[in-house]
């Protein structure tokens, strides 16, 4: 049974609604790779009034345009539409400046290890191995040269830091440069690694923010701080400034328990409270999964043997980690199968491949680990409940990205029904909006507290502190 939320801990927003009404609005954004606009909530919380997003898949652009009617939402490709994302983004700004570019290109191709593989490939005067999704810095930096935003925001995984791109001239540069050179001396700022968690939100998420300005106020803090970052407000360990970061408990508590042993129990009348059923054999590994163990070291349950060896991982001779092929599947006191993660291979039950991460229990108290596509699936790393038999439902994911702290219907402009694999798709490739309005309250309280350039902030921004988890 779940416990109570810490005390103190409010999950739910002060306000559900932003106070900053359409009308009121007085910043400009341009949203590009938009997606279904998750993170957008945060930049239109923050004051800013979305005028033109771009993204290429449309069933998610339909979800963004049933939630941001007022934005003009170009869907395709963004090598295809830059002329139309600036013309129309001109025509909507009607002689005003734009403060803002909001850009969140995909992540898939950013390599953690591919600079020495692709520096050597270029020495060698090879074929670089590039990944051509890493380029879509090139559009977003061609229209950030021509509509000259006062800030840029960028979004990505960490490894953008360390991802090198083939310049227009053929030169290999790294993302951070290749910004920088293109924004030209007028910007100041540069890229940080964030963690979401020190900022209240219940799920670990490191990504690197980008943030450059020619806006007087921000390069000046910047040239005193050195960081366009907020200050961390929750910390791992209780500091005297900070408070403990939100843990899962907290965020998931006082929802109905379900079961994913069968149909009837596995739903409930919450919306999007439920979880997929597992069969008979999974929902035995899941049911003997002990709280923040893996399915791969459950004990034998004929006997009671509990010293099995456990499974795990150790690297090989080319460094890479690998599961280990040895962890038995069989009690070694009664021979009896243990309920561990199995597949039949040639007639024989044997352990499946997979990482002591796998059909793991995530804890109650800690923050969740990062929220991907695959959510709902129990072989996934860290996807099972921390007690129950089952996975997330989406419910409890939406509260575990601080969804619920914002409007944001599930529904699609065009009126096309919405799958959940569409849902998981959207949160996994996202990032928590009461993370990132962190920062971007942090960015326009910078400009409130110099009241300029953002000339008519003042009353605004007083009404603008971010929803805050206790
Ligand atoms: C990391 S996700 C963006 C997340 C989004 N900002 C949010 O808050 O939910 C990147 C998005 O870029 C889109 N994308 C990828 N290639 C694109 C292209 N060539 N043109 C426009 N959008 C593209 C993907 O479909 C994906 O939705």
């Amino acid at each position: 049974m779940a416990t109570p939320a810490r005390r103190g801990y409010n999950p739910k927003p002060v306000e559900k609604h932003s106070l900053v009404r359409m009308g009121q609005m007085t910043r400009t954004a341009l949203s590009l790779f938009t997606s279904a606009g998750i993170g957008d909530l945060a930049v239109r919380r923050s004051g800013f009034d979305i005028l033109v997003s771009n993204e290429k898949l449309a069933d998610r652009h339909a979800l963004f345009a049933y939630n941001f009617p007022a934005t003009t939402a170009i869907t395709g490709d963004v090598w295809r539409e830059v002329g139309r994302i600036e013309s129309e983004t001109v025509r909507r700004l009607a002689g005003r400046e734009l403060d803002l570019l909001y850009a969140t290109p995909p992540c898939q191709g950013m390599s953690k290890n591919g600079q020495g593989k692709l520096l050597s490939a270029v020495r060698a005067g090879r074929k670089a191995p590039l990944d051509e999704r890493n380029r879509l810095i090139v559009p977003t930096m061609d229209i950030a040269e021509r509509l000259r935003p006062r800030m840029v925001l960028l979004e990505n995984v960490p490894e953008m830091a360390k991802t090198l791109i083939l310049d227009e001239r053929g030169r290999a540069v790294s993302i951070p440069d290749y910004v920088e050179r293109r924004l030209g001396p007028e910007y100041v700022g540069g890229a940080e690694v964030v963690e979401f968690a020190d900022y209240g939100v219940p799920q670990c998420r490191r990504r690197l923010i980008t943030v450059y300005s020619r806006s007087g106020p921000i390069k000046d803090r910047y040239a005193t701080a050195r960081t366009l970052m907020p200050p961390r407000t929750h910390s791992a360990e209780a500091l005297p400034d900070t408070r403990p970061w939100v843990t899962v408990r907290d965020a998931i508590a006082g929802l109905p328990p379900l079961d994913a042993g069968s149909r009837a129990s596995a739903t409930s009348d919450v919306p999007f409270h439920r979880v997929p059923t597992l069969d008979t054999m999974k929902y035995w590994w899941v049911e003997n999964t002990p709280p923040g163990r893996s399915a791969f070291d459950n004990q034998c349950q004929a006997c009671g043997f509990a010293h099995n060896p456990k499974h795990c991982s150790a690297r090989d001779r080319a460094g890479i980690n690998r599961a280990s092929r040895s962890t038995p599947l069989f009690c070694g006191r009664c021979g009896a199968m243990l309920p561990r993660p199995s597949v039949e291979r040639d007639g024989k039950r044997e352990l499946m491949h997979g990482y002591t991460s796998a059909y793991k229990r995530m804890s109650y108290d800690r923050p969740a680990s990062a929220l991907t596509r695959n959510l709902s699936y129990a072989c996934s790393d860290n996807k099972l409940h921390p007690e129950q038999n089952r996975v997330l439902s989406l419910r409890e994911a939406f509260r575990i990205h601080t969804l619920d702290r914002y409007d944001y219907a599930w529904r699609r402009a065009d009126g096309v029904k919405l799958s959940d694999k569409t849902i998981r798709e959207v949160i996994g490739e996202s990032i928590p909006p009461a993370g990132l309005q962190a920062i971007t309250d942090h960015l326009t309280a910078i400009c409130a507290d110099a009241k300029s350039p953002w000339e008519d902030a003042g009353p605004l921004f007083a009404l603008q502190n971010s929803p805050s988890p206790a």
